[in-house]
This record gives C-alpha cells, sequence and structure tokens, in this order.
C-alpha cells in the first residue's frame, strides 16, 4: 500500500479486522520490519490518541518516530500555488514536503479543517499538497474530511465486541459546545459502508451529513426510534454540513443519557465532553468501549504502517 488517506485505501474490511486482531494478540512479532526506518508526525492540530498511538504503533514496529506540531515549531507554510509569500508564511509546501521526505520514509499528517471555506476544505488542501509533493508515502491522521484510523479502529472494535453476526449500529449526533468537523462522522459512515451492520444515522434537522457520503444509508431525526434495538451507539458532534460549520441550535435533549442507551454498548472517538455530549452514567458504566476503542487506535494504525513498510 502506498498510502493511507481515505476508508476506501482498505480493499477488504474483514481481512484487514483479521490482521489487527492479530497484531492485537501479538503486537511486537513485526519488530524488525521497520528498522532504520523513519516516521514523521505532522501535527496542525492538537491530539493525544493519534498522536501517542501512532508513535506506538511505529516503536511496535521498530521504527525511529519524529514529531513536529508544525504551527507552533516550524515555519509557516504556504500551500497556494504561484503565492507572491509576502505575508506570514515562510516556506513553500513545495520545499517543506520534499525536505520531510529526506529525513522520513512514512510522513503521517493531521489537519483539520477551517469550517468557514467549505469549498476549500473539501479540496483537502493540506493533505494532498502533502500527496502532491512528498515523496514517500502519506498517512492521514484526521483531514479536513476524513479520519480513516478513527474508522478503521471502529471496525475492530464493533467486530471484536458484536454478539450478532448483523448487529445494530446507530450513529448519533449529540450536542457539543463549539463547532466540530465532519471527518469522524464521515469516516464512521464509510466504514459502516464496508461492513455487514445495520445501520442507521440519527440526527437533528439541519445537521445532515454531506449527501454524497451517506446517499447509501438511513438517516432520521428521530433519535429515540433509531435507538431501539441499537447494539452499538456511536455518538459524535459535527456542525451544520449545509450551512457550513455553524451550531444553528444546541439540541441539549440530544445528549446521550443511560435511559436512552438501555443494553447497548456506547462508542466515541475521544476526546469527550463529559455531560455536554454523554452522561457520566454512560461513560462509567460496563457498556462504554471508548477506552478499549482508544486502545484500538495503536493497532489499526500499526496494521496501515506495515502495510506501507511491507512495500518500502
Ligand atoms: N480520536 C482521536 O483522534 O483522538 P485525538 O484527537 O486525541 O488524536
Amino acid at each position: 500500500m502506498k498510502n493511507y488517506t481515505h476508508i476506501n485505501d482498505i480493499d477488504n474490511i474483514y481481512s484487514w479486522i483479521t490482521e489487527a486482531k492479530e497484531i492485537k494478540s501479538n503486537p511486537l512479532k513485526n519488530k524488525k520490519l521497520g528498522t532504520d526506518k523513519t516516521l514523521g508526525l505532522l501535527f496542525f492540530n492538537a491530539s493525544l490518541r493519534t498522536r501517542l498511538s501512532t508513535q506506538k504503533a511505529a516503536l511496535n514496529l521498530g521504527m525511529n518516530t519524529i514529531v513536529m506540531n508544525v504551527t507552533e515549531d516550524s515555519w509557516g507554510i504556504e500551500f497556494e500555488d504561484g503565492a507572491v509569500m509576502n505575508g506570514t508564511t515562510a516556506e513553500h509546501i513545495k520545499e517543506a514536503a520534499a525536505v520531510i521526505s529526506q529525513y522520513c520514509n512514512v510522513i503521517a499528517v493531521r489537519a483539520f479543517p477551517s469550517l468557514t471555506d467549505k469549498e476549500k476544505d473539501e479540496k483537502e488542501t493540506v493533505l494532498n499538497a502533502f500527496l502532491k509533493h512528498a515523496t514517500v508515502p502519506i498517512i492521514n491522521m484526521e483531514s479536513a474530511t476524513g479520519h480513516p484510523l478513527q474508522g478503521l479502529t471502529d471496525a475492530i472494535t464493533i467486530a471484536e465486541y458484536s454478539l450478532k453476526k448483523r448487529p445494530k449500529v446507530v450513529l448519533s449526533w449529540a450536542p457539543h459546545v463549539k463547532a466540530l468537523p465532519h471527518a469522524v462522522a464521515n469516516s464512521f459512515v464509510q466504514t459502516m459502508q464496508k461492513m455487514d451492520v445495520d445501520f442507521i444515522i440519527a440526527n437533528p434537522d439541519g445537521y445532515n451529513l454531506n449527501k454524497q457520503i451517506t446517499k447509501n444509508c438511513m438517516v432520521t431525526n428521530n433519535q429515540q426510534e433509531a435507538f431501539k434495538n441499537a447494539d452499538f451507539i456511536y455518538a459524535k458532534n459535527w456542525s451544520s454540513y449545509d450551512d457550513y460549520g455553524s451550531i444553528t441550535q444546541k439540541y441539549d435533549d440530544w445528549k446521550i443519557t443511560k435511559q436512552k442507551i438501555g443494553n447497548a454498548k456506547f462508542m466515541h472517538c475521544l476526546p469527550v465532553r463529559r455531560n455536554v455530549v454523554v452522561e457520566d452514567a454512560v461513560l462509567d458504566s460496563k457498556n462504554s468501549l471508548v477506552i478499549k476503542q482508544a486502545n484500538n487506535r495503536t493497532f489499526a494504525v500499526q496494521l496501515v504502517l506495515k502495510k506501507i513498510l511491507e512495500t518500502l
């Protein structure tokens, strides 16, 4: 595999899940595969899980890692072709990506959307610039429109904890205090479309995701109805897609409660704002998978790194 930037880079989700579970049962099996190889992790935005699990996975494979908070530690990077760089940016992506490619065998990038310019965000300016100008494989650690490492993690987690051949999975919008990206929700939808699950999305009116992504999915504005007989409830906030980036109403009554979820397993990508998105009683219950889900981040990215290293 050359790059991992989208859920569609997964050719067979079930064989990937099987392989990820094998890695989980013996994470140091391929300890020599990454010897003398370096992974560069470039963060344009904050992270806890992605940052640590990706380094952990690289170490499990014997790789070295270099981490940079681009917006704090480096020169401001210019992404526009032909720009007259007489403003705040000091280095063009053409040089930056080419130079980093000489230090690293694989580059992983996290770059969130602006949530103010839909067209620009959907062009995936940062991720695509690295794909264009770097000369080594690229891993998406969450871009403007997708978080495929999280999607793969979620597939592994559902496969591990499902008691049914075809579980019912609900992606539910949940309240938040600020406008959040669509990336996690988008990749979760794309992942569920690759799996044999009874899948439904519940969100308030005005919070439909990109219809190009949800076009084959059931979508409802009735959270209570969606939660009936659910095996997995995945909560996530996202800002409006149609009224791009806005949080038009708060819809606090969409908060996930113990009473609402019944016996369903609870999932969330984390970080989560307790008692805003979901009440303590859910997160602290045996039905919450969030910590186990976060653990699977390591094995998802380790599988991706393994597949890339095998081609180098
Ligand atoms: N779920 C996730 O990507 O977590 P971080 O933002 O902490 O990396």
